[in-house]
């Protein structure tokens, strides 16, 4: 099995708790007033007391990552939790995968991108649980989605499409949203790479009934993270150094934000802080300048920028990648070797 497959098979079973599905999402019941767990202070305030829900299509622009982000210990549980299943749905609502892989099928390479980092987010704050899907309801407690790191998340349309399809011919209570959202990661990963990447998803998540803004930062990694702070984070996950690379190879697709990469901490366009590609940085200056201060958007992968290839190891070793974050790959041993290996043509992390 590819390396990517192997991996994202195992973020997809992040602190799962496997039982019937409870399906339905946008307004938990009951109501959580209280997280069940207590929960490290907001790490920023947001602007407004209830934001305006991301805009799935059209990203609205971030916010910059805040500098110092707070490092409590992050509540997603490390371990696995046994019991999900290939196939879980056969009996119960035998075309659920189906419908899921139809409407992927149907969305754009854009939101098939938005797709695999909705999937990543979702599993690493609570475990694959459909906690980023959740609204608010309560006007005091916003939910993940409201989270820097998640207002420029894309594809929910989908997923609200896949679930209206599967309601419609199974009934509410069958499949829950965590599994759609696996299913959809794991299928925009299938078409974006060609077909190449493929694996079986196992399933039977639980929904998750709570969601708090507060727990995206400490547990999604900045795009200024160092090499240290990335491997500790993802340990935290239960995922290793190895597995960490593997999982950034993602950034061969998708866009960013121009102020992603040039916030006042981390600016990559500024040379001498910088080690990006001269000709790189240049193109990238041009794509962001804007009159009217509309935060622009780039292609992560300047080469095959809607594929799931290698292509963006190759991009880490030439200095062509858009965050520090990136580029931190190649500060430690073990993960620059892990970025040399990968970047290799022989088909070992995507086929
Ligand atoms: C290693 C730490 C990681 C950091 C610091 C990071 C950070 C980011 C940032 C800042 C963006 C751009 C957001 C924007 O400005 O719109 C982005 C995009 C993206 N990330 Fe990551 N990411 C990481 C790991 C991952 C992983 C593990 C995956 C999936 C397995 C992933 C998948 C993606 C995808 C597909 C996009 C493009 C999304 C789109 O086009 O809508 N990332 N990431």
């Amino acid at each position: 099995m590819a390396k990517i497959a192997a991996v994202l098979a195992l973020i997809a079973l992040l602190g799962c708790t496997a039982r019937t599905c409870q399906a339905g999402y946008g307004y938990p019941t009951p109501v959580p007033s209280t997280p069940s767990t207590p929960s490290p202070p907001p790490p920023y305030t947001p602007s407004t007391p209830s934001p305006p829900p991301p805009t799935p299509a059209t990203p609205s622009p971030p916010p910059p990552y805040t500098p110092s982000t707070p490092s409590p210990p992050p509540p997603t549980p490390a371990t696995p939790t046994e019991g999900l299943a290939v196939g879980y749905y056969k009996k119960s609502c035998p075309r659920a995968e189906d419908i899921v892989r139809e409407v992927v099928r149907d969305a754009n390479a854009g939101i098939m991108a938005g797709l695999i980092r909705l999937f990543f987010h979702d599993c690493f704050v609570r475990g694959c649980d459909a906690s980023v899907l959740l609204d608010q309801v309560d006007p005091n407690s916003p939910t993940e989605k409201f989270g820097i790191p998640n207002l420029s998340l894309r594809g929910f349309e989908v997923i609200d499409a896949a679930k209206a399809r599967i309601e419609k011919e199974c009934g509410s209570d069958v499949v829950s949203c965590a599994d759609v959202v696996a299913f959809a990661g794991r299928d925009a990963t299938y078409f974006l790479s060609n077909k190449k990447v493929y694996f079986d998803m196992p399933a039977g998540r639980y929904d998750g009934l709570v969601s708090f803004i507060n727990e995206t930062l400490p547990n999604l990694p900045p795009p200024f993270a160092t090499v240290d702070q990335l491997k500790a984070n993802f340990a935290s996950k239960g995922l290793t150094a190895d597995e960490m690379v593997t999982l950034s190879g993602a950034h061969t697709i998708g866009i960013s934000h121009c102020s992603s990469f040039t916030s006042s901490f981390s600016d990559r366009l500024n040379p001498s802080t910088s080690d990006m590609d001269p000709t790189l940085m240049s193109s990238l200056r041009e794509q962001c300048k804007s009159d009217t201060g509309t935060d622009n958007t780039v292609v992560q992968d300047i080469k095959t920028p809607n594929k799931v290839d290698n292509k963006y190891y190759k991009n880490v070793l030439s200095h062509e990648v858009l965050f520090s974050s990136d580029a931190a790959l190649m500060m430690a041993d073990d993960t620059s070797a892990a970025v040399r290996a990968n970047a290799k043509d022989n088909g070992v992390w995507e086929e």
